[in-house]
């Protein structure tokens, strides 16, 4: 299981502190929670911040857009070269599309579904996609509780992937608890926020949370 620590839950005052604590042999990715205060309640940064994230580390980024308009935002994103863009399917009626511009960029594409989105809502854009980033919560908040029916989400999105080379992430409420059994349901990627950066060791966290999905 690869681990995408979200920021979010750091200290966004001191972010150097926490990216140059971040081992690269342990960190796999870093998770970029890009907030709008309209497609989810909560503002938080944009490009130009994750311009200087992407200055001072070295780990790739994994950038989740939870904003209302998809088709402007998601260029804003190109100079950056992350790993994935990840944008809401709620958010668009154009994601093929969408998905097709930011793969030519030799980025790679996500897709993310709210809780209450059927994944079947995906079936369309499973050959366009690299990963799909399932949340656990409603978007908006670090620190929310694991919504449990995300399991049976998992299963099924996994049943529908078959053998295409499309990776699931799951965002949300995801601990030491629970990331065992979604590895088993098929998550090869967990975002975690307040498990990353509870108490003063992230790269710990880490390699507590990768101990704890291989059991
Ligand atoms: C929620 C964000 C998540 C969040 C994860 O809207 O997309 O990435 O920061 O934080 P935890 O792991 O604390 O739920
Ligand atoms: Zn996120």
């Amino acid at each position: 299981m690869k681990i995408s620590p979200s920021i979010l839950a750091g200290d966004l005052t001191n972010i150097r502190h926490s990216l140059d604590q971040m081992d690269p042999a342990v960190v796999d990715f870093i998770h970029l929670d890009i907030m709008d205060g309209h497609f989810v309640p909560a503002l938080t940064f944009g490009e130009r911040y994750a311009a200087q994230i992407k200055a001072a580390t070295a780990i790739p980024l994994d950038v989740h857009l939870m904003v209302s308009r998809p088709e402007i935002e998601v260029p804003k994103y190109f100079a950056l070269q992350p790993a994935y863009i990840t944008f809401h399917i709620e958010a668009t009626h154009f994601g093929i599309r969408l998905a097709r511009l930011i793969r030519e960029q030799g980025i790679g594409c996500g897709v993310s579904l709210n809780p209450g989105t059927p994944v079947e809502r995906l079936e369309p854009l499973l050959d366009e996609i690299d990963l799909v980033l399932l949340m656990s919560v409603e978007p908006g908040f670090y620190g929310q509780k694991f919504i449990e029916s995300s399991y049976q989400r998992l299963q099924k999105l996994r049943a529908m992937i078959q053998d295409r080379p499309v990776v699931i992430e799951v965002d949300g409420g995801v601990g030491t608890d629970n990331i065992a059994d979604l590895a088993r349901a098929g998550a090869g990627i967990a975002v975690a926020g307040s498990a990353c950066f509870k108490g003063t060791d992230l790269n710990q966290n880490v390699l507590d949370l990768k101990a704890a999905a291989a059991l």
